[in-house]
């Protein structure tokens, strides 16, 4: 019986085992999302988490199994990994600060994941976002459907959270969303934002509306000049589970990522954030919405920083 179930049960690999790497574990784990392989180069960390995860298990309900490796070993044949592997930001840095140290750590993890779980589908987390899944798309040879980007999920769970703050309403009963590159050029579109079908424009001041939008485009900085020793790690989590569930559940959710544009909104060869169906095909359809002048000009900025990343590491 025992042996059976572990056969049906999705496997999860994080790649990167700290701060955001043990919250996923957890929240994976009491979802039952499938087993769970915590992956870090700094020995002892993987398994000690997986240990103290895995002895929680009585008491949080969950029947999966947590192992923790310093090798990829573990994670042959794993259906899903969740990469986290590389430095997050210190205050002052911004996100794009990150690329040197984490494009070599990219560079590693794609090759272990290639030769490992040839046919998995991989969310990346790892900062500057746009540019470290696409380095991930090139450096795995994978499908541009199975290699996707958590930025937007946060990003308008953000929004979402200050809207709801400032209405005194169930976040449940707010929805948004954020396009473009995960950084300061980030796009929210407050025009597709609404509480319970009712346009934003309804209930809050354009002025309102515009300071919650510049909190969000700093949410992660704000986070980082909190804590002072790295960045946000539970809204970052709780964003890649929703993604991970929609994927291995095949729910076909409708949901902010970033994911290779070939054509879409007149952008070619690139990633950015965009609303796309996530199912068990990883990124199985770009959705294209109608954006005005202003909102097309935000994406345009957005997209020429992220070129400009990705023109460095000379991805295209
Ligand atoms: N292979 C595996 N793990 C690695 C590697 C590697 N080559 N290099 C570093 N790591 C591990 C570190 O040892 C560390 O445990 O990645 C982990 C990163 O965890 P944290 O430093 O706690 O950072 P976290 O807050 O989890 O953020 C990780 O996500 O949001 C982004 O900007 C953030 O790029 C950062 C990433």
């Amino acid at each position: 019986m025992g042996e059976n179930q572990r056969k049906t049960r999705h496997k999860v690999s994080l790649i990167g085992a700290g701060q955001i790497g043990g919250t996923l574990a957890l929240m994976i784990a009491q979802r039952e999302l499938g087993d769970v392989v915590l992956v870090d180069i700094t020995d002892g960390i993987p398994q000690g988490k997986a240990l103290d995860l895995l002895e929680s298990a009585p008491l949080g309900d969950f029947d999966v199994q947590l192992k923790g490796s310093d090798g990829y070993e573990a994670t042959k044949d794993s259906d899903l990994y969740i990469v986290t592997a590389g430095l997050p930001r210190k205050p002052g840095m911004s996100r794009d600060d990150l690329l040197r140290t984490n494009t070599e750590i990219v560079k590693k993890v794609a090759e272990n994941i290639s030769q490992y779980s040839p046919h998995s589908t991989i969310i990346v987390i790892t900062n500057p976002l746009d540019v470290m899944t696409q380095l991930m798309l090139r450096m795995t040879g994978f499908s541009k459907k199975r290699v996707v980007g958590m930025a937007g999920v946060l990003d308008t769970s953000r929004f979402r959270s200050f809207v709801a703050m400032e209405m005194g309403v169930s976040v449940e009963d707010v929805t948004a969303l954020v396009m473009g590159g995960h950084g300061d050029s980030m796009v929210p579109l407050p025009r597709y934002c609404n509480v319970s079908g009712i346009p934003l424009t309804a209930f809050l001041s354009q002025e309102k509306i515009d300071e919650i939008v510049e909190r969000t485009r700093n949410a992660g900085t704000e986070i980082v000049g909190l804590l002072k020793s790295g960045s946000a790690y539970y809204s970052p989590a709780a964003a890649a589970v929703e993604m991970a569930e929609a994927i291995l559940k095949d729910k076909k959710r409708l949901l902010p990522c970033s994911a290779y544009l070939e054509g879409e909104y007149g952008i070619q060869g690139y990633y950015l954030g965009v609303p796309v169906i996530l199912g068990a095909g990883g990124v199985e359809r770009v959705i294209e919405v109608e954006l005005n002048d202003a909102e097309k000009r935000a994406l345009k900025k957005s997209l020429e920083h992220v070129k400009s990343l990705v023109d460095q590491l000379h991805l295209n």
